[in-house]
């Protein structure tokens, strides 16, 4: 459904706000308590379209899962013990279940099949197929080659070394999963290092895994993971709308709970330093083998354009609408480069990030990896062509909040994927 902003540059946006749990560790606490023995529980669970997504598969794979009104209790069935899929999985909008599932489909003695929504079956899925069909799994894609819907038919795995061309921690989840199945162990050797969760979890759940640096490591097969409490931390890819809007919005201070701050996630406070932006970390803790803190962000008049490329880019690769938008606000040239990953995201984000800001009077100009800002320019309101991407709706509310006049979003409801009460929270700071 369409939504239309509210109107007006918004000044003073002040209080503590804590935003839903992380998407990435909400998945992966699923998948690992599902093939797990025991039971696991999971506090602030993200109750978004994704994650809902990743339940019902593993509940059509026989798994017993209680969404409470403050936990979820998965009575993990062993890392044998799924049984074939009662149907289709359908894993929405979600590459992250698609992508992981696929990993622990490998492993099994049955066939199963997944779909998706018409965004996700347009996105990649050779970059898992390959290494997964090396490991010995068999798929057959029933429309088009490399991308959904397909049959996996499981079974006999063999443990490789497998050197990625994406710095993409779906591709290694996957080939680390169907490790948990293989006959040796399995080794992922990545061009830059991508968020290391599944690492941390699989370890915090018991299996043998082992970072030899930051882009290589292994995992030995067959372990008995044990079910753990998982307590998830705030994403910071949630979070970042909150940093955006108080260091762009005259008057503004705002402290942001309980946020994960696992180096591999955090380039955007990177970014946020390196801009003059005014920002600190608070009660820097550990939790449930994740770095957590506070985060305080207040209005930054004297913000400037800076280069983001290279390794930082997958640390912050899904923040990048919203830090398209913060460089409007900042003065000079702001580059994005060795972004190219952008283009195969929920939508094509280099489009659909300068057509928005085009259509709002920002300067930018589109690049084949990235994409060039010049700061400064006023803004107005304008319709957006969100694509349905919730990354896209959410950076471009965050705009609005600068913008004189007010921006009509084509689709407001897309932040559920990720962010169910996303506009209660902006409202409860503005
Ligand atoms: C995710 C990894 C990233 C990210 C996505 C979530 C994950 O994708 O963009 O939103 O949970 O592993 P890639 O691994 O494909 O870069």
């Amino acid at each position: 459904m369409e939504k239309i902003l509210k109107e007006g540059i918004q000044h003073n946006l002040t209080g503590e706000i804590t935003v839903p749990g992380d998407k990435s560790i909400s998945h992966r606490a699923i998948m690992l308590g599902s093939i797990a023995h025991g039971i696991t529980k999971i506090d602030n669970f993200l109750m978004g379209e994704d994650c809902l997504s990743t339940i019902e598969c593993f509940r059509k794979m026989g798994v017993e899962i209680d969404v409470n009104s403050d936990n979820v209790i998965v009575s993990g069935v062993g890392l044998n013990g799924l049984k074939e899929p009662s149907g289709i999985l359908d894993a929405g909008n979600s590459g992250t279940t698609t992508r992981l599932i696929s990993g622990i489909l490998a492993g099994q003695r049955f066939k199963s099949t997944i779909t998706g929504d018409d965004s996700l079956k347009t996105r990649p899925m050779k970059r898992i197929i390959e290494p997964l069909s090396k490991m010995g799994a068999k798929f057959l894609c029933i429309n088009n080659d490399g991308y959904l819907p397909f049959t996996i038919s499981g079974g006999e795995i063999k443990g490789i070394a497998y050197e990625s061309r994406v710095a993409s921690a779906q591709v290694k989840s996957a080939c680390l999963l169907a490790g948990l199945y293989a006959d040796c162990p399995t080794t992922v050797i990545e061009p830059s290092q991508s968020r290391n969760h599944s690492e941390l979890m699989l370890e915090y759940f018991g299996a043998d895994i082992k970072c030899h640096s930051k882009t290589e490591v292994s995992i030995k097969p067959n372990p008995r993971l044990m079910g753990q409490h998982v307590i998830v931390p705030s994403d910071i890819s949630s979070a970042a709308y909150f940093m955006v809007a108080g260091l762009i919005c005259e008057g503004s201070d705002i402290l942001i709970k309980n946020v994960n701050i696992n180096p591999t996630r955090a380039g955007i406070i990177n970014v946020i330093q390196d801009m003059n932006g005014n920002i600190s970390l608070e009660n820097i803790r550990k939790q449930s083998n994740e770095e957590v803190a506070d985060i305080h962000v207040t209005y930054s008049p004297d913000m400037r354009g800076t280069t983001i490329g290279g390794d930082i880019i997958p640390t912050l690769i899904d923040e990048i609408p919203v830090i398209a938008v913060l460089a409007t606000f900042a003065q000079g040239k702001t580059i994005i480069k060795d972004a190219a990953e952008l283009k195969v995201k929920e939508s094509n984000r280099i489009d659909t990030v300068v057509n928005g800001l085009e259509a709002i009077g920002a300067n930018v100009k589109a690049c084949d990896d990235g994409m060039v800002i010049y700061g400064g320019a006023p803004l107005f309101g304008a319709k957006i062509e969100t694509k349905k991407d919730h990354r896209i709706a959410m950076a471009f509310a965050i705009a609005n909040l600068i913008c004189k006049g007010s921006i009509i979003l084509d689709d407001g409801d897309c932040v559920a994927i990720s962010f169910p009460d996303f506009y209660d929270k902006l409202d409860m700071i503005s």
